[in-house]
C-alpha cells in the first residue's frame, strides 16, 4: 500500500479472435481508472478460466472485442477507489471479477469484491469468485442436490469440477466424476465414489449401471460436444436435472422430439454473470453458503499451478488441450 500507481503497466493483450496464440505481453498498457462504484486492484494473482479460451476465440457471448486485456478473475490489494465506494476498502485484500485480469492492475466492482479469507494468499483464493459459485449454483439452487442423490460431474479434475466434487460429497451425494485417465487419481482423492474416462467408453451406459438403471439425479454438463447426449441419457427420467454450464467440447443440441420421446429430463442453463445480474438474491445465498463452506474447511485454500504473466498463452494452451489439473494462476 502507498506505492505510487504508474501510468502504464504490463498486461497480456488479445490481438484478434485467433485464440490464445495471439495473446501478447505488452509493457505500455494504460492502467485503468475505477469508475463510480469500482475499485482499482493491484493484481497479485489472476485466475485462468475456460472462459478465457472462449473470449480469445470470440465465442464468449458479450465478451470484449480485440484488442483487449485478457483475463477476468483477479486477486490482490485495492489501491484506489472510484466515487461512491467506502474508504474502508482501501488496502483490503480481495478477489473479484472484471475485465483485464492478466495485468498488473485491474478494475472490479467494489460491491462484488470478496475479502481474501484470513491467512490465505491471493493464489489460494482463486476460484472463489468464479468456479466455486458456479459449481455451488449448479448443485444447489439449480440442481437441488440432497443427501443420497447421485451427481455426475464432468471435468471433475478441473478448477470448477474439483470444487463441485468436494461440495457434492459434503451434501451427502454419491459422486460420479469424469476425467481424462491420468487425472483419475486426483478425482478419487477428492472423495468421488466413481471415476469414468471422459475420453472414451459409453458414459451413459456406465452411469446407468452404477445407479442400478435409474440414472443420475443431477448432471453438471460442461463437456458439450459428443458427451452432451450422454449426459442427457445418463440423467434420471422425469426428475433428473441436467445443468448445462459449459461447452468445452463444442456446441451440441437437443430437440423437442428428444425431450418428449427420448430424454425426459429437466434441462437447466447456467451462466454465472447472468445469475449475478438477474437473480442477486440467489447469488447472495450462494455466496453466503460458500463462505460457510470455507469456514467449515469443505473448500480449503486452493493450490493452483502458477505461471508468470508472460507464460499466459502457454497456460491457456494447456487448458485448451486438456493437459491441466485443477486451477491455474498467472502471477503478474
Ligand atoms: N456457466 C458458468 O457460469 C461457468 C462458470 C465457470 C466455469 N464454467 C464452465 O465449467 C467448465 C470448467 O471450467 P474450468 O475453467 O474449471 O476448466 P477446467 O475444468 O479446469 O478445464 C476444462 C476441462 O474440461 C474437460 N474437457 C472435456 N472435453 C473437453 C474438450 N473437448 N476440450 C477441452 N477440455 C475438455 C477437460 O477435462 P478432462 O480432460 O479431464 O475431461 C479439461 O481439463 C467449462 O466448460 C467452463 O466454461 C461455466
Amino acid at each position: 500500500m502507498g506505492a505510487k500507481i504508474p501510468a502504464t503497466m504490463r498486461a497480456l493483450v488479445q490481438g484478434s479472435f485467433d485464440g490464445p496464440r495471439d495473446m501478447r505481453l505488452r509493457d505500455d498498457v494504460p492502467v485503468p481508472s475505477p469508475g463510480a462504484g469500482e475499485v482499482l486492484m493491484r493484481v497479485r494473482a489472476a485466475g485462468v478460466n475456460f472462459g478465457d479460451i472462449s473470449r480469445a476465440y470470440g465465442t464468449f457471448a458479450g465478451g470484449p472485442r480485440p484488442p483487449f486485456v485478457a483475463g477476468f478473475e483477479g486477486a490482490g490489494e485495492i489501491v484506489a477507489l472510484g466515487s461512491g465506494v467506502g474508504a474502508e476498502l482501501l488496502g483490503a485484500r480481495v478477489t473479484g471479477v472484471g475485465d483485464g485480469a492478466f495485468a498488473e492492475y485491474m478494475v472490479v466492482p467494489g460491491a462484488a469484491a470478496m475479502p481474501v479469507p484470513s491467512g490465505w494468499t491471493e493464489q489460494q483464493v482463486l476460484g472463489a469468485a468464479v468456479n466455486w459459485p458456479a459449481a455451488l449454483a449448479a448443485l444447489r439452487p439449480l440442481g437441488g442436490v440432497t443427501a443420497g442423490q447421485t451427481v455426475l460431474i464432468h471435468a471433475a479434475a478441473g478448477g470448477t469440477g474439483q470444487a463441485a466434487v468436494r461440495m457434492a460429497k459434503h451434501y451427502g451425494a454419491t459422486v460420479i466424476g469424469t476425467a481424462s485417465p491420468e487425472k483419475h487419481e486426483t478425482v478419487r482423492a477428492l472423495g468421488a465414489d466413481h471415476v469414468l474416462d471422459s475420453r472414451g467408453g459409453d458414459l451413459a451406459a456406465q452411469v446407468l449401471r452404477l445407479t442400478g438403471g435409474a440414472g443420475a439425479d443431477v448432471v453438471l454438463e460442461s463437456a458439450g460436444g459428443p458427451s452432451f447426449d450422454a449426459g442427457m441419457a445418463a440423467a434420471k427420467r422425469v426428475t433428473g436435472r441436467v445443468i448445462v454450464l459449459g461447452l468445452a467440447g463444442g456446441e451440441a443440441s437437443i430437440s423437442n422430439w428428444e425431450l418428449v420421446y427420448k430424454n425426459q429430463i429437466q434441462l437447466i442453463g447456467l451462466n454465472l454473470g447472468v445469475l449475478i445480474r438477474t437473480a442477486p438474491g440467489i447469488f447472495g445465498e450462494v455466496m453466503g453458503e460458500l463462505s460457510a463452506l470455507v469456514t467449515a474447511g469443505v473448500l480449503p485454500p486452493g493450490r493452483p499451478t502458477h505461471y508468470d504473466l508472460d507464460a499466459g498463452p502457454k497456460a491457456l494452451g494447456e487448458l485448451e488441450s486438456r493437459a491441466t489439473v485443477g486451477k491455474l494462476a498467472l502471477v503478474p
